[in-house]
């Protein structure tokens, strides 16, 4: 294991979900003054840092996945101000903040796009700007497809083409031109200089594509869409990315306290993975196949194995991830019946919604699974209401819908707005403490039966899953941080179970309780009361020989 020197190496990150965290001026949307209102629930939950989705102007095509200015907040979250006051506060309260850069595409309401559709000279040079094929031009360039679904081209009034991966409102820009380099060198630095701990890089894997943006091969004009792993495709993962990123650690290297990057790479394998996890190159990137992973044992098993050795080739540390703002909530995805494999998020939301949920097992799962993720080498994130036992909401009305997958995919898939719905706070009924008014309708409905869900019912409650998660986290400072290599301890093909110095997690995703060692004290445990045996769909924590 590599000796841990930085808080980065095994810090606890909560993903904040700007627009669905907190409402601090009562308008149903989420804010800047929200999140600093809600720092003390934060320091009490006993995270490392935050990372705060965009909070940039954009016209939301993609919830804020389409930038419009880099250096600005957007009007509807608050002001630079209020950003410089809430970065002061959450290092005060030892809180540190890391943000998301957008940089494979901007909006197209960026001042460099609009230049470029008014085709002021070069401003094209910083898209992907072609002419069609056919006849006249009425066949886009290549057959790519958008990961939201449709062709990954835009026709514009003079008839030529741009390149969006995702919505028509988030144009691709072109890596090649040093002039989109070093503007976001300059945006990096630009928040360093604020204080800003560090970012998670949003499509890290798709900045530079292949030269000539060739075909992506048979079949790839009638997928229904670009499917961002699994697949080598022209517009993923290529080498020349490295460059970037070896350019962005430059940047981060000329401050102390220490700028880190977490990358979000989807790549077919984690030996692509690492390589952006070289020293000269990012710190993190997103594991996420244990997000991926269903609830087996085995499968848990294997996971962790491969994402420890291969993060080891490369000094970095393991990143665990459960959940995130683009897939279904954990709790739901444990609720129903778990394939052999790791999980294709997007195919299988459209084959979940079909099976009646027992969300009763989901959350034990995810209790249980919290344990294991928390008990891992290396760094965990947190998305905001996993901490709540929140499930997915998968019956918004499809009028109140906002993802672009919804619309994209001929209304094929619903998208993530079920795990982007509002945090409930307190209260019985909505917007249950989200917003100072009580009259306001958040920007995404809450459901009726979340009074027992809210961080305020749940506080004053032992067992519930936000006092499971302090506890957690504060133990996890105490017996795991520092206790070293993990190695497995032979069970039953349902348990997994491992050891890194005298503690040890135990998890049962089987139906049959099964024996704990006798020799070992419980420390936590997802199912309150365990005791000398370990219940089904449950973790535990352990010190032996105590
Ligand atoms: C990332 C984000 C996702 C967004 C997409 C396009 O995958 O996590 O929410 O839609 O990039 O920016
Ligand atoms: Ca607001």
């Amino acid at each position: 294991m590599v000796p841990v020197e930085s808080w980065w190496q095994t810090a606890v990150v909560y993903q904040v979900y700007i627009r669905s965290f907190a409402d601090g001026n009562g308008d149903g949307i989420g804010d800047v003054a929200g999140l600093r209102d809600r720092l003390p629930y934060l320091a009490r939950l006993g995270v490392d840092a935050i990372w705060i989705n965009p909070w940039y102007p954009s016209p939301m095509a993609d919830a804020g996945y389409d930038v419009s200015d880099y250096r600005e907040i957007e009007p509807v979250y608050g002001t630079l101000a209020e950003a410089h006051r809430l970065i002061a506060e959450a290092h005060e309260a030892g809180i540190r903040v890391l943000l998301d850069i957008v940089p494979n595409h901007s909006s197209d309401h960026h001042a460099w796009f609009t230049a470029a559709l008014a085709d002021e000279p070069d401003a094209r040079q910083r898209y992907h700007f072609r002419p069609g094929r056919g006849a006249d031009g009425e066949l886009p360039p290549n057959d790519w497809r958008s990961v939201f679904g449709g062709q990954a081209w835009t026709r514009v009034a003079d008839g030529d083409w741009y390149l969006h991966l995702f919505a028509p409102g988030q144009p691709d820009l072109n890596w090649e031109n040093p002039e989109v380099r070093a503007e976001f060198e300059d945006v990096l630095a630009f928040w360093f200089d604020k204080g800003v701990d560090g970012f998670r890089i949003d499509v890290a894997h798709g900045l530079v594509k292949a030269d000539g943006l060739p075909d992506g091969g048979t079949g790839d004009d009638t997928a229904p869409t670009l499917v961002q792993h699994n697949a080598s495709h022209p517009a993923w993962d290529q080498d020349g990315v490295h460059d970037v990123y070896r350019g962005w650690r430059e940047v981060a290297n000329r401050y102390a306290p220490e700028r880190i990057f977490i990358a979000e790479a989807w790549v077919p394998s984690n030996e692509r993975l690492a390589r952006y996890l070289r020293p000269d190159e990012l710190h993190t990137a997103f594991q996420f196949d244990f997000l991926r992973a269903p609830w087996r044992a085995d499968v848990l098993q294997e996971v962790v194995d491969e994402a420890i050795a291969v993060a080891a080739t490369v000094g970095a540390p393991p990143t665990w991830v459960l959940s995130n703002h683009d897939v279904t909530r954990t709790v739901t995805r444990y609720s129903r019946s778990q394939p052999e494999h790791l999980i294709e998020t997007d195919w299988e939301r459209a084959r979940w919604s079909k099976e009646t949920p027992d969300y009763e097992a989901g959350l034990r799962r995810a209790r249980a699974a919290a344990l294991v993720q928390l008990a891992l080498p290396g760094t965990a994130y947190v998305y905001q209401g996993e901490e709540l036992g929140l499930e997915e909401v998968e019956d918004l009305p499809d009028e109140v819908r906002q993802d672009p997958m919804w619309e994209q995919s001929g209304f094929t898939d619903v998208g993530r707005d079920g795990c982007r719905v509002p945090l409930p706070w307190a209260d019985d009924v909505a917007p249950y403490g989200f917003s100072l008014s009580k009259d306001v309708q958040t920007w995404l409905p809450q459901p009726p039966h979340w009074p027992s869900k809210t961080a305020e019912a749940q506080d004053g409650d032992p067992h519930s899953t936000l006092n499971l998660y302090r506890d957690a986290l504060s133990a996890r400072a105490a017996i795991w941080v520092d206790s070293g290599d993990l190695e497995w301890i032979a069970t039953t093909p349902e348990v997994a179970a491992f050891r890194r110095g005298r503690a040890q997690c135990w998890v049962n995703t089987g139906e049959i309780p099964v024996d704990l060692p006798a020799d070992a004290e419980v420390v936590l445990a997802s199912v309150p009361g365990t005791g000398t045996q370990l219940p089904p769909d449950s973790a535990v924590w352990l010190i032996a020989g105590a």
